[in-house]
């Protein structure tokens, strides 16, 4: 297995260009299931998640070509109606299925993906939404099954306990736009990579007004065609090279990210008293002296703070003279980084969904292991800032959502390899 070596670092500097976002791109490809017609994705990035979602749409009967780095040409013909474990199990968001075939074939048998590291990750509300489609859903040997010779549109309220869900507008929104009648959802989720969805869908024919709002209106059509369609920039991308730039006091140029994206992010970095240059299309760090101030900060639904650079942001409070406060609203255990950040000399209590950071920690490298995908990168953020070298474990997490990390980030001057867990020294293998 890959370990990476992350040795500590003075400041990066220079420009780094975002690719498109994961968490966009999935459920992109999942909507290219609604049309027979082809479907070209730009802008892909190049992650072990997006091949996952490859194999499983190959499964179901996509036919796949990726023409060249980032761009994929998918085609729906013959579909089948089943998405079985083995595959569902490698990623919670394989679930971005269960819209796309409910409104193509009429008929879905989706898995239930598995646990999840970061915190229950329930599908209620997606279920909710199909019934108020008036789809018939049950839970049976581990499989939603839906039958939707019936569906048709009508009024939602798609809002749980934590507010909206991302994935769960996603997948109501897909099963909707191909279902007679008009669907009003409420409480739709405002996330950027929902309207790039939706943005992707009215390009493939449908109707949808509203888009960007927590109201949707969608009108169903009978069929949607074929387009073309650009992966919007990865913002939690962009967000962790911004941490790595001011944990590093660098100077660095994020580029191909739109600032209006980061709206949450960018204000809580500028109450820190990061020093940023904020262009339409770029964000620059600049290099400062001195402590930043403590925040306090608590991640919500776009346009809040949001939770995928939590883990970021705790790494680079721990080097903030003073207390911090950061608190988890959408998942309240999503700390596993701390324990990590505490082998390494951060001085961190978790109190309730909060953490509570005592900063300017002198951290020192350890044996660290990655839990999941935004936990991996604040632990490599913390080793920069650390004195020695960090081993960072299970990194395959980090692999699933950040294309050429290490090779990015070595080009901004950050001492970090990529190495075999045989190359480690034994004493400081954690497995
Ligand atoms: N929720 C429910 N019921 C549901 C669905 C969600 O109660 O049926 C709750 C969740 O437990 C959570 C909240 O609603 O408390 C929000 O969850 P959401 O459904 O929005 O999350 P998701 O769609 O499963 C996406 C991203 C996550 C990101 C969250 C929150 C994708 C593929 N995943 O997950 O990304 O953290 O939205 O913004 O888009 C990551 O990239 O590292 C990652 C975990």
């Amino acid at each position: 297995m890959d370990v990476f070596k992350v040795s500590s670092n003075g400041p990066l500097k220079g420009e780094i260009n975002v690719v498109g976002a994961k968490n966009a791109a999935l459920p992109l490809l999942a909507a290219t299931l609604l049309t027979e017609e082809e479907v070209t994705l730009r802008n892909v990035p190049d992650l072990s998640d997006i091949r996952f979602m490859v194999e499983i749409l190959a499964h179901v009967g996509s036919e796949i070509e990726n023409p060249e780095p980032g761009v994929w040409k998918l085609k729906a013909t013959n579909l089948t109606h089943v998405a079985p474990y083995e595959l569902v199990r490698k990623m919670r968001a394989s679930v971005c299925l269960l819209g796309p075939l409910t409104a193509r074939l009429r008929k879905a048998e989706v898995s239930i993906p598995g646990g999840c590291v970061i915190g229950p990750r329930p599908i209620d509300l997606h279920l909710k939404g199909l019934t108020k489609l008036n789809c018939q859903v049950e839970i049976t040997n581990g499989y939603v099954h839906v039958d939707a010779s019936k569906i048709k549109g009508g009024p939602i309220f798609l809002g749980g306990r934590s507010g909206s869900t991302v994935t769960g507008t996603a997948n109501i929104v897909m099963a909707a736009v191909l279902a007679p009648g008009t669907t009003r959802i409420e409480c739709a989720a405002c996330e950027p990579e929902v309207v790039d969805l939706c943005n992707l869908l009215v390009k493939m024919g449908a109707h949808i007004e509203g888009i960007g709002s927590p109201e949707l209106i969608i009108t169903g059509v009978e069929k949607l065609h074929g387009c073309e369609h650009s992966v919007i920039a990865d913002r939690i991308e962009a967000g962790t090279y911004i941490v790595a730039a001011a944990i590093t006091r660098g100077d660095v140029t994020v580029k191909g990210i739109p600032a209006n994206l980061l709206g949450a992010f960018l204000d809580k970095l500028e109450e820190a008293g990061v020093p940023l240059e904020v262009s339409e299309n770029s964000i620059r760090v600049l290099p400062y002296s001195g402590s930043l101030k403590p925040i306090d900060c608590i991640t919500l639904p776009y346009p809040g703070y949001p939770t995928d650079l939590q883990a970021q942001l705790c790494a680079l409070m721990t080097q903030v003279d003073g207390i911090s406060i950061i608190t988890e609203r959408i998942y309240p255990n999503r700390f596993m980084h701390v324990p990590e950040l505490q082998r390494m000399g951060a001085d961190i209590a978790i109190e309730g969904p909060s953490a509570i950071i005592k900063g300017a920690s002198n951290l020192s490298g350890a044996p660290v292991m990655a839990s999941d995908l935004r936990a991996s990168a604040a632990l490599i953020l913390a080793a920069f800032a650390a004195t020695g070298d960090t081993w960072i474990q299970r990194i395959y997490h980090l692999d699933r959502g950040y294309e050429r990390f290490e090779q990015k980030l070595s080009a901004l001057g950050a001492k970090i390899e990529r190495l075999s867990d045989k190359d480690m020294p034994k004493e400081l293998l954690l497995d």
